[in-house]
């Protein structure tokens, strides 16, 4: 069963609520995006495992603690995801970078698959999807189960917002990949989009309304 986690962070909570406003531009927009992304990665990868390591400092040795599990990838469903990139990178440098190409049919809101390159030893990593909105859930399912169908195994998605459809598709298609999530908005409106949301985050993110 999927662990579905809900941000309650109180800078998550009030970066989150600038972003919604239909006032902001693309420059603070995809600022505040990229910090919404590193702090809801230091949420996520807080069940990391460690390991003792021997280290020196200046003054003696003394045992100190590593990452032991598995090296990460993050993997952006494009466009908007790719917002989420650097502010993951920032907290976790060695990850390698995977790019998923998806886009909503306007008419039937399901997924068009149109991009997937991923780092070649992805299904040895654990992998982190990132888009910053849940809204039906067909893009995400659709990511998962292109990552899975190359054999990866450990893999986690956030979101910034996300609607109680999505999650619950998400949960029934994927139960075996936790969910990180900024915040649970209401509902769906008729051209699907998240309400309250934020409006079309690639739009918003990459300036192009
Ligand atoms: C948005 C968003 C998600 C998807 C969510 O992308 O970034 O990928 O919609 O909707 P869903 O859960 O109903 O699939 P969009 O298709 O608008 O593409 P873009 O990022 O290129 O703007
Ligand atoms: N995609 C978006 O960018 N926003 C929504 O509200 C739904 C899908």
């Amino acid at each position: 069963m999927s662990n579905v986690q809900i941000m309650d962070h109180p800078l998550i909570k009030h970066k989150i609520s600038y972003i919604r406003q239909e006032n902001v531009g693309s420059r603070d927009f995809r600022a505040v995006v990229g910090e919404i992304a590193a702090l809801m990665c230091y949420e996520a990868t807080r069940n990391l495992k460690l390991q003792d390591v021997k280290i020196k400092t200046p003054i003696c040795e003394t045992v100190g603690q590593e990452l032991s599990g598995k090296k990460m990838a993050v993997v952006p469903i494009l466009r908007a995801g790719i917002g989420m990139v650097d502010g993951i990178l920032n907290m976790i440098p060695a990850a390698k970078v995977g790019h998923i190409g998806l886009y909503r049919d306007p008419e039937t809101f399901e997924p068009v698959e149109y991009y997937c390159k991923l780092p070649a030893d992805c299904d040895e990593r654990e992998v982190f999807v990132v888009d910053p909105m849940l809204a039906t859930g067909g893009s995400s399912v659709a990511a998962i189960q292109m990552l899975k169908d190359k054999g990866v195994k450990n893999i986690r998605f956030m979101c910034i917002i996300a609607a109680p459809e999505g999650v619950e598709r998400m949960t029934k298609a994927h139960p075996d990949v936790d969910l990180y999530i900024g915040a649970l908005d209401d509902h769906l409106n008729e051209q699907k989009y998240i309400v309250p949301g934020l409006g079309d985050a690639g739009d918003r993110i990459f300036g192009t309304k």
